[in-house]
């Protein structure tokens, strides 16, 4: 696919997605020398700046980014494309002057791609206004909108977004991102199930026991406290990112890897999972909320603590649920999907647990540790796949201990690379497969809208957890079986 030069707009250039993600995303497009010639990066602010003070600041967020390893060449190229555009959102004229600024001058390439870095009560109304000055016309090149999640409240607000949207834009004009899409592990989940024939005979019921996926963060919810109490886990992170993680793992092969195909597929997960009646949320789902605790030696505050936070909160910022997807490959395998701030540790996983033999041939020797298969998909910051298997240890006895094959993402020499770089550079591409379509919106929300709706009845209690652990130990209750629990390590665990 050919990347076309652009003018790319930053809506909400000096947040904090914009400066931890966006703008080193660019600089490092530039590094790599991956930015069509003559791409500009428009950021549109509040504050009065201008170009020489939006440099300095740019710099400053790749410096605190980079520590200080910046490069004076690349930055002098990459200064050559940005541009500071000051605006208030809430003012016709900001847009007015931005289609003056951009039409005017020859030196802005014609395709635009508009990236909306702010909250997302403002989406319906910067694409109003951006309508409304005539800048998704797409005379003289594409027009395309980027835009964040959370995408709506629930499947209400969502769908109602979505007229809103589609009153000025057409589908193939919509970049809805979920980054977790772009980062380079989760992409190895389709290329390690579709390149390999190896295990897809074993990939369904038959074989698994049950799969868990994690995203852990030891970290607390920062400076985000107004937005985090309004979302909470459920929406903020299983909503969106491990939702989609599960449709990879699950979702069968596309007739292609086009967008539209592989979007079906994973549309066709979403729409297999069986829906989860009020009755039995309190056993398909499970919340907590961190109080204080110990991370790292150090010690921290419990979330109602935290800045923002109303004292009698019951947001949570741990979210546990079961899934069971209804169709031939994966009935009445239970998928577990959990997600917390505050944890042990910053880990994000797929852990896949196998059927235990049908017989258990060892039973009357030493044989201790005889622990189910297990395929470990480390997405971060460990990037790496791991398939588990139990074998004789040396010596004169029938023992055995658990083994892993490792296959790491990455040589030591490769350079890792932020999922929002390759994100960036897929809309300039055109190339819509790590995006989310309208329908999986909707079925993702489906899914979560029941728990939703009876967390939010009631509203005066919440388990909670000390910050540094692994959440609630009571959320063990979704588990099926008996010998199924939590798998935080990536490292043979003996579970004798
Ligand atoms: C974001 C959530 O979408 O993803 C954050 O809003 C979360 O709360 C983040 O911390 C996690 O992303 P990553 O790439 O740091 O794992």
């Amino acid at each position: 696919m050919i990347t076309e030069s652009c003018t790319y707009v930053i809506f909400g250039a000096t947040g904090n997605l914009a400066r931890l993600k966006l703008m080193p995303g660019f600089y490092h497009l530039e590094l790599e020398k991956k930015l069509p010639e003559g791409t500009r990066i428009v950021a549109v602010g509040r504050r009065p700046w201008d170009r020489e003070t939006w440099l300095a600041e740019v710099r400053a967020m790749l410096e605190e980014k980079a520590k200080g390893d910046l490069d004076d060449e690349v930055f002098a190229r990459f200064g050559e494309r940005l541009v500071y555009h000051r605006g208030n959102l809430d003012e016709a004229q900001c847009y007015s002057d931005l289609a003056s600024l951009l039409s005017g001058q020859p030196q802005f390439p014609g395709n635009m791609a508009f990236y909306l870095a702010i909250g997302p009560g403002d989406f319906g109304t910067v694409i109003e206004s951006l309508s409304r000055a005539e800048l998704f016309k797409q005379e003289y090149g594409w027009r395309r909108i980027v835009i964040e999640k959370p995408i709506g409240y629930d499947l209400e607000s969502a769908q109602a977004l979505q007229k809103r949207i589609e009153r000025h834009l057409t589908e193939d004009q919509i970049y809805r991102i979920d980054h977790y899409l772009g980062k380079g592990m989760v992409q190895n989940v389709l290329v390690f199930r579709f390149a390999n024939v190896m295990l897809e005979p074993l990939w369904n019921r038959n074989y698994i026991d049950h799969i868990q996926i994690t995203h852990a963060e030891d970290l607390g919810i920062g400076n985000r406290g107004e937005y985090y109490d309004g979302a909470g886990a459920m929406r903020d992170m299983l909503q969106s990112h491990l939702l989609q993680l599960l449709t990879l793992v699950a979702m069968e092969p596309p007739v292609a890897m086009d967008a539209e195909a592989l979007r079906d597929e994973k549309v066709k997960v979403l729409k297999s999972i069986r829906p989860i009646p009020k009755s039995t949320v309190h056993a398909h789902a499970f919340r907590g909320q961190y109080a204080k605790g110990t991370i790292n030696g150090e010690k921290v505050s419990g979330y109602l603590e935290e800045a923002n936070i109303p004292a009698n909160s019951t947001t949570e910022t741990y979210a546990a649920m079961k899934l069971l997807i209804d169709n031939w490959r994966w009935r009445g395998v239970p998928f577990y999907l959990r997600t917390g701030k505050r944890m042990a540790a910053g880990q994000s996983s797929i852990a896949i647990c196998f059927r235990h033999p049908p017989l258990q041939f060892f039973r009357d020797t030493h044989v201790s540790c005889m622990n189910p298969n297990w395929v470990l998909l480390g997405i971060q910051p460990d990037e790496c796949i791991r398939i588990e298997m139990t074998v004789k240890e040396p010596g004169l006895e029938m023992r055995t201990r658990t083994t892993s094959l490792d296959a790491s993402f990455r040589h030591p020499d490769e350079r890792p690379v932020d999922a929002y770089e390759d994100l960036l550079l897929d809309v300039m591409k055109g190339d819509r497969s790590l995006f989310l379509r309208f329908d999986e919106v909707e079925y993702a929300w489906r899914i979560v809208d029941p728990i939703l709706r009876a967390w939010a009845m009631e509203c005066d209690y919440i388990a909670t957890y000390p910050a540094g652990s692994w959440g609630p130990a009571e959320s063990q209750r979704l588990f099926e079986k008996e010998g199924q629990f939590w798998r935080s390590s990536l490292m043979p665990e003996c579970q004798s």
